[in-house]
């Protein structure tokens, strides 16, 4: 896989464009900036990986839901998968299709299944007993019928953060084997609702096949079990997760989990789905930043940065690695050896919280204030989880396309922040 992101000439490039001082007086700092290619580019991997299954991509849109970037998954073709009644929007809004859309998420509320069902998504990945009853009611007053995918806690370990595990027991995502048994025999009771598959997503940043194949194991039986008992399952949707490594800057290979799940899936009756979201949008991504001042306290070295918590989350929430590097050099860090690479430094934001940082000890170069650095690996749950906190705008994404650049959301200015509070 070629990255989007190289060093060419001394400084970093996004496809053609060069991330250089006027690039940065002319965008300011923090900003995000996305690669086309590289979306197109992880979507198409994935779909060849997968290709010898009857197999359809939901992108995840939680993990970077700008409108301009879920256009760019609509052209080559992605469903998407959902958690909100805003995310629906934003699809729509993008120019995608209702019936491309599947919509999971726990804690769904009324309104929301009220608005998906007028939409007429293509079906709801439901978590519980009684978001199926409140569906059924809704839809019986509507007068229509909810295709409905049952999520299922196959109760295996991913072996990824506990924050970012889900299909364990102890999560609170999905059914287990017997709750699910109870509620998919309930279904003569449930004229409102049709029931066509099963749901798995057992995790996030999952970097071997294993944990799906042992998912596997326990789903199919049980689709089986389902069909014999009258039920048309049609859907299995194995869910996302698919890891990337923050330091190589790469995807896992999909080809590695495509070639250990699809022989399982091969000869089934089932249309899979899959839910990628960060080995699609992370890689896609940088969020750049420029070193505001530097000081020493101790042995400690802080480069005091435009970026925060605020922006990028996932240091401090996940103690998350994101390779950080500056936009000026002769080399690209992976071919850097630690001592190569400089003295040690705390890259830490501007917010009152000491656990704001971007990155603690790290090995960089010298830098002096006004340089710019990268921060790699952060299209994935980075703008899409930044916050207002210490009343910061939230920084601009651009979407860089071969030589262009485009602005797909602006700068948020303190007005925008003021205009939503009324009048003390
Ligand atoms: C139900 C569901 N599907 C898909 C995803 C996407 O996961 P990833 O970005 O790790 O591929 C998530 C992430 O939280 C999820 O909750």
């Amino acid at each position: 896989m070629t990255s989007a992101f190289n060093y060419r000439n001394g400084t970093l490039h996004c496809e053609d464009v060069k991330i250089d001082r006027d690039f940065l007086e002319t965008y300011g700092t923090p900003a995000y900036i996305y690669s086309k290619a590289a979306f197109r580019q992880h979507y198409n991997t994935l779909k060849t990986a997968f290709s010898g299954l009857d197999a359809q991509i939901c992108y995840s849109v939680k993990s970077c839901s700008n409108l301009s970037v879920l256009k760019v998954l609509a052209e080559v073709g992605s469903h998407f998968d959902v958690v909100s009644a805003g995310e629906i929007e934003r699809v729509l809004t993008a120019g995608g299709d209702a019936q491309k859309i599947v919509f999971a998420g726990v804690g769904k509320r009324d309104d929301e299944l009220a608005y998906a069902l007028e939409k007429d998504i293509h079906h709801f990945n439901v978590e519980s007993a009684r978001e199926v009853e409140r569906l059924n009611a809704i839809a019986l007053e509507k007068g229509k019928k909810a295709r409905v995918v049952v999520r299922l806690n196959p109760d295996v370990d991913p072996k990824t953060h506990r924050y970012i595990t889900t299909g364990k027991d102890e999560n609170k995502f999905g059914l287990n084997w017997e709750q699910g048994r109870v509620l998919f025999a309930r279904h003569q009771e449930l004229p409102g609702i049709e029931f066509q598959g099963i749901h798995t997503h057992i995790g996030s940043q999952i970097q071997d096949a294993k944990p799906y194949v042992q998912a596997l194991e326990r789903t199919l039986p049980f689709a089986h079990e389902l069909r014999a008992m009258g039920l048309d399952i049609k859907y299995l949707n194995i869910g996302g997760g698919y890891g990337i490594d923050y330091k190589t800057r790469t995807n896992a290979v999909a080809d590695d989990f495509a070639k250990a799940i699809t022989p399982l899936l091969k000869n089934e009756p089932f249309k899979i789905l899959l839910e990628p979201g960060r080995s699609i949008s992370a890689n896609a991504g940088i969020l750049v930043t420029r070193v505001t001042d530097i000081k020493s306290s101790g042995s400690r070295r802080f480069l005091i940065v435009d970026a925060g918590m605020n922006d990028l989350i996932r240091p401090c929430l996940y103690e998350a690695y994101h390779e950080i590097w500056p936009l000026v050099s002769e080399t690209d860090p992976v071919n850097l050896t630690e001592d190569e690479r400089g003295p040690h430094a705390d890259v830490v934001g501007p917010i009152c919280e000491s656990g704001d940082f971007l990155g603690l000890n790290r090995r960089l170069p010298g830098m002096e204030i006004g340089d710019g650095l990268a921060v790699f690996s952060a299209g994935a749950y980075g703008f899409v989880m930044a916050s207002n906190y210490n009343t910061r705008g939230k920084p601009p994404e651009l979407l860089i396309d071969g030589a262009e650049v485009k602005v797909v959301r602006r700068r948020e200015t303190v007005e925008d922040q003021l205009r939503l509070e009324l009048e003390a």
